[in-house]
């Protein structure tokens, strides 16, 4: 019997260099694809998984994510009184669950980021979803992961071909046999130098990790970019757990740089039936 996996944590206290100016002082993750916040996918995202747990890992100038996830009386007290729907504010209204933040003090790494929230996490096995990633699928990235993970146990983290110009970017996986959408991972190196990388095979920011992954991270080690990196923590834990790459059906959306975040609103407002034969009409005048 696998432990359930009832927690998740959305490191979120990164500084967005890649998207200033509008990231000096909008957090990257609540810049808006479509009319909603990155964080509002990850989320979503996770509750469909079935998370009960949601676990913010914060910096400065991120208070705005923690007011979104409130109840925003005053608005639905002006709207309502304007007679206007409050139907936009109802995932807000219904309750996301319970919400913890944890504040990482220096943006010092990702790893760093989720050894933050270590006593909140506990001894259990815990998903964390980087926010600046959308996946698209049905079911969704976590939820694919979540049914691989009651068969299998032990760390599954998602893992994405991608044109192997573009591996020195990612975490990469030393990918040993294949069995469906898993892959045993043997070997997990961050951002290999160009040329170097084991596969092209990445980690688009979507796992379930064992707590043990946190006294790894215990250590503080720097690693690529002189920053504490998730994957090198991961890395120790191969050989004494079970440790998976998935392949998860779906589509997946990098927000995290100009080009990117374009794409995903494009993509998005076009399965959107309210806005899209505009947005398509306009694009094809281009
Ligand atoms: P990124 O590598 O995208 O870094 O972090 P970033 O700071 O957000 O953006 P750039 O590279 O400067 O443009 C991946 C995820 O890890 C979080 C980020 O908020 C993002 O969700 N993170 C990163 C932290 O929470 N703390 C950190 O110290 C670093």
């Amino acid at each position: 019997m696998t432990a359930r996996v009832r927690k998740a944590v959305f490191p979120v206290a990164g500084l967005g260099t890649r998207l200033l100016p509008a990231t000096k002082t909008i957090p990257k993750e609540m810049l808006t694809i479509v009319d909603r916040p990155l964080i509002q996918y990850a989320v979503d995202e996770a509750r469909e998984a079935g998370i009960e747990q949601l676990i913010f890992v914060t910096g400065r100038g991120k208070s705005s994510l923690d007011d979104y996830f409130d109840m925003a009386f005053e608005l639905e007290r002006t709207m309502e009184q304007a007679g206007k729907s409050l139907d936009p504010l109802e995932p807000s209204r219904s309750g996301y669950g319970e919400i913890v933040t944890i504040r990482q003090q220096q943006p010092l790494g990702l790893g760093h980021a989720v050894w933050c929230a270590r006593e909140v996490i506990g001894d259990e096995p815990f998903a964390v979803l980087l926010p600046d990633e959308v996946m698209r699928g049905r079911p969704n990235c976590l939820a694919q992961m979540m049914t691989a993970y009651a068969q299998v146990g032990g760390n599954i983290v998602a893992a994405l071909e991608v044109d192997p110009s573009e591996t020195h970017k990612y975490g990469v996986v030393d990918p040993g046999s294949r069995n469906g959408p898993l892959t045993e991972i043997k070997g997990l190196v961050e951002k290999p130098a160009p040329g170097t990388a084991p596969s092209n095979l990445m980690l688009p920011g979507r796992y379930i990790l064992q707590p043990e992954v946190l006294r790894a991270l215990d250590a503080h080690e720097k690693g690529a970019g002189g920053e504490i990196q998730l994957t090198d923590a991961m890395a120790k834990l191969i050989g004494q757990q079970p440790f998976h790459g998935f392949s998860f059906e779906g589509q997946r959306f990098d927000c995290g740089h100009a080009a990117g975040f374009v794409i995903a609103n494009l993509a998005l407002a076009l399965e959107r039936e309210d806005i899209a034969p505009t947005v398509r009409e306009f694009l094809s005048g281009l």
